[in-house]
């Protein structure tokens, strides 16, 4: 029997530490494959699950839920797939397509079910998309959550038009994506960042402005000003609680807040809400997507040929020091960890 490399959360102290460990290598049941991991990628919501800040029970479970492959084994009823094609995992493993619903929280990989931070990954047939051949299995590995989030929020829900106006906060895996997806549909984006070195990689992707958040406190002011007081149409609202006043402080009326991320906490906000109403503004809670998202979102991907904009690649063995590396918010984009 084959042994595998993995990386598991293992309790310690009040939260989990990364260690790596082995397995026998899983066989693909019925309505299951086998993947030969490539490359997985980071996201902020991998240190939620490692420090605990969500107080979620993930003990003994392999972490990550975004990765990519080639399939190795099909299980016995698989028909659709066969060994040797290219694939990234679905973050929800059960949501196909349609609406949401609560029963996807028991199928979120590197969450409930085991992640793809090992050497193979068993994941459903139904829970995987075709990567597309002009990409790469590190990019391919960057889209499941960050990418398909973004994509969600200001394509699917937001109904994202040329011309319009997106604000994207800071330059992380989620905003970096909504920057290229906006840009390639002929909207004009607004980046923040703490960094002017990040701002001006921002504007080479073709941001239409740029807000530096730390010098610039008031940044919905700026924006306000930037927009010639009407606002924007979109905003990828990643911060939480401690960016959401300015954020509606930054939205147009009839806009949208796409409500996606806790960068500042879980906490409630501290703002009175009255601006939503005042502006007829819309407010979205954005959880990642669907498989047809994800489909529809390679789609784009091929026709506007854009890559995933990939900060660092670490190797297997390091993937400690590549959860450091996002926590150290220094990235532009994506981290990614190679395959064993
Ligand atoms: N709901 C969902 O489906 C979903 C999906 C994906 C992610 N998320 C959430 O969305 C957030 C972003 O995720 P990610 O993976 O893209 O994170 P990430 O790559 O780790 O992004 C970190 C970057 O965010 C920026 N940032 C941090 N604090 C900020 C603040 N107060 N104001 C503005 N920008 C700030 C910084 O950019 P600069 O260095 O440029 O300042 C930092 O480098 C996380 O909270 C994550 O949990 C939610």
């Amino acid at each position: 029997m084959s042994t595998d490399r993995l990386w598991q959360l293992q309790p310690e102290g009040p939260a989990y530490r990364l260690a790596q460990t082995t397995r026998p290598r899983p066989t693909p049941g019925p309505g299951q494959v086998l993947v030969r991991v490539r490359a997985v990628s980071l996201n902020y919501r991998d240190l939620i699950n490692l420090r605990k800040t969500a107080g979620r029970e993930v003990g003994g479970r392999i972490p990550t839920s975004d990765g990519a492959g080639e399939i190795v084994a099909v299980g016995p009823d698989v028909a659709a797939w066969k060994p040797g094609d290219r694939v990234a995992g679905c973050f929800f493993q059960t949501w196909i397509g349609g609406p949401f619903e609560l029963r996807h929280h028991h199928a979120d990989l590197g969450g409930t079910v085991d992640g793809l931070l090992a050497e193979h990954a068993l994941l459903s047939a139904d829970g995987i998309v075709r990567v597309p051949d002009f990409l790469s299995f590190q990019e391919a590995a960057t889209l499941p959550c960050a990418g398909v989030t973004a994509w969600a929020a200001l394509v699917d829900r937001g109904n994202l038009q040329a011309g319009q106006t997106v604000l994207a906060l800071g330059t992380g895996g989620v905003s970096i994506f909504a920057l290229q997806i906006a840009t390639a549909l002929g909207a004009k984006v607004i980046v923040t960042s703490s960094s002017d070195e990040k701002l001006q990689r921002a504007r080479e992707l073709g941001a239409w402005q740029t807000v530096n958040y730390r010098t610039t406190p008031d940044w919905d002011k700026e924006v306000w000003k930037l927009t010639g007081k009407r606002g924007v149409d979109h905003v990828v609202e990643v911060g939480g609680p401690g960016t959401l006043e300015k954020s509606m402080q930054s939205v147009a009326a009839g806009g949208q807040i796409a409500l996606i991320g806790v960068l500042t906490g879980f906490g409630p906000p501290t703002a009175s809400l009255f601006p939503l109403l005042a502006r007829n503004v819309r407010l979205d809670g954005i959880y990642v997507g669907s498989r047809e998202h994800f489909e529809a979102f390679n789609r784009f991907l091929i026709e506007k040929q854009v890559h995933p904009v990939i900060d660092r690649v670490f190797p297997f063995d390091d993937a400690v020091a590549a959860y450091d590396h996002l926590a150290s918010g220094q990235h532009f984009g994506k981290v990614v960890i190679d395959g064993v």
